[in-house]
């Protein structure tokens, strides 16, 4: 374990986090050595940056997301910049990758369950009204944060799943379209034509050629995804998580994404966090509920995503999980945004992770923290 290990520290009493300016934002990115680098273009300020503090309940404006969501935060931040809802300022910034594609794991152009099908989930969560909506396992549909939103919106349930979900997008004018690109279906059938020595598949060979398949690189069992919180204009946070999930994952599977409290949860109160990786992992151990307690108790965003890793590790308890150190040979992500406008996030396994963060000021891509370097 390295020293970001040994750092995490048992639960703090309850204590209410005190709000701050965003000058303590910048601050304690700076202090914490956390400012990587720079992307995109600065979004338009529209007068939020100069506006005195009193304007916000709590922090300013900032949106932070998963590595993939550079595009996704500077465009949330923009929209708030305008006035937007941090709910609609998050879902419209993944939608950004939702319809990407070239992001083989999310939305369009994600890679497909075992059958060749692509299947979505998505959750968003909103701060001020405390209420969320989901889905599960949706075909067909390209943005499926819009339709979770709806879930939230134009339902008195949380979560829609498979063909209910659709025949709900449907009745709402989503289209419904073949989400799989000639790229994902390249992966799948290379992933199929490999995933065995015993079945009748095989990829191209020559007649000299032994170890037919079972050649597939661990990459392939990737689980993408993208999260994004952000706190808007009127200092409320609100949250969303999408994915198409595990790359030729069994049919019907649904990851943590859409499940809320594992692959996203806010509180108006505390703040918001969110995940990528393992969904196994983290639906075990509801992590983003957790990073939320452990910030109402005390904890930095950061800390507390370190507690979010050092328990998935410690219930990590089969050996097929685990390197030969008993460490778990997997990895999960965490990104947490508080109420001050505090950023942090951890990995399980890392080094050279990062996610990124926006304010009116720009983007920038901060260090995640860790608690095994990867080749350690
Ligand atoms: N974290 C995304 C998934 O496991 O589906």
């Amino acid at each position: 374990m390295n020293k970001q290990t040994e750092e995490v520290k048992p639960l703090a009493p309850e204590s209410k986090i005190q709000p701050s300016s965003r000058r303590d934002f910048l601050k304690t990115s700076t202090m914490a050595g956390i400012a990587a680098a720079t992307f995109g273009a600065a979004p338009r300020v529209v007068g939020a940056v100069s506006a005195p503090t009193a304007l916000y309940k709590k922090a300013g404006p900032i949106a932070i997301s998963s590595r993939n969501g550079q595009g996704t935060v500077l465009k949330a931040i923009e929209m708030i910049q305008s006035g937007a809802d941090a709910l609609d300022a998050v879902v419209a910034g993944v939608n950004l990758v939702e319809e990407d594609p070239e992001d083989t794991s999310v939305g369009y152009g994600g890679l497909p369950n075992a059958n060749g099908v692509v299947q979505l989930d998505s959750a968003v969560m909103h701060g001020p009204t405390c209420r969320a909506g989901s889905v599960a396992c949706i075909e067909g549909i390209k943005y499926p944060s819009k339709v979770a939103k709806l879930v939230l919106e134009r339902t008195d349930h949380v979560n829609l799943m498979g063909k209910g979900a659709q025949e709900f997008a449907a009745m709402h004018g989503f289209p419904i379209e073949n989400l799989l690109t000639e790229k994902a279906r390249k992966e799948w059938v290379r992933w199929k034509e490999n995933m065995s020595t015993m079945d009748e598949y095989l990829p191209p060979h020559k007649p000299g050629d032994k170890g037919i398949g079972a050649l597939s690189e661990p990459i392939h069992r990737h689980w993408g995804t993208i999260h994004c919180s952000a706190i808007d204009l009127a200092g409320n946070i609100s949250c969303v998580t999408t994915t198409s999930g595990l790359a030729f994952k069994i049919p019907g599977r649904v990851g943590d994404s859409p499940i809320i409290g594992a692959g996203l949860y806010c509180d108006n109160e505390v703040g918001a966090a969110g995940s990528t990786g393992r969904g196994e992992a983290n639906l075990e151990n509801l992590a983003s509920f957790l990073i939320v307690e452990r910030m109402r108790a005390g904890d930095s965003p950061e800390q507390a995503c370190l507690v979010a890793c050092q328990r998935i590790a410690d219930h990590t308890k089969l050996a097929r999980l685990q390197d030969s150190m008993g460490r778990p040979d997997f990895n999960v992500q965490f990104y947490a945004l508080n109420m001050k406008g505090e950023v942090g996030g951890a990995e399980i396994r890392g080094g050279n992770g990062t996610f990124a963060v926006a304010t009116p000021e720009g983007g920038r891509l901060v260090k995640l923290a860790y608690l095994y370097k990867n080749n350690g």
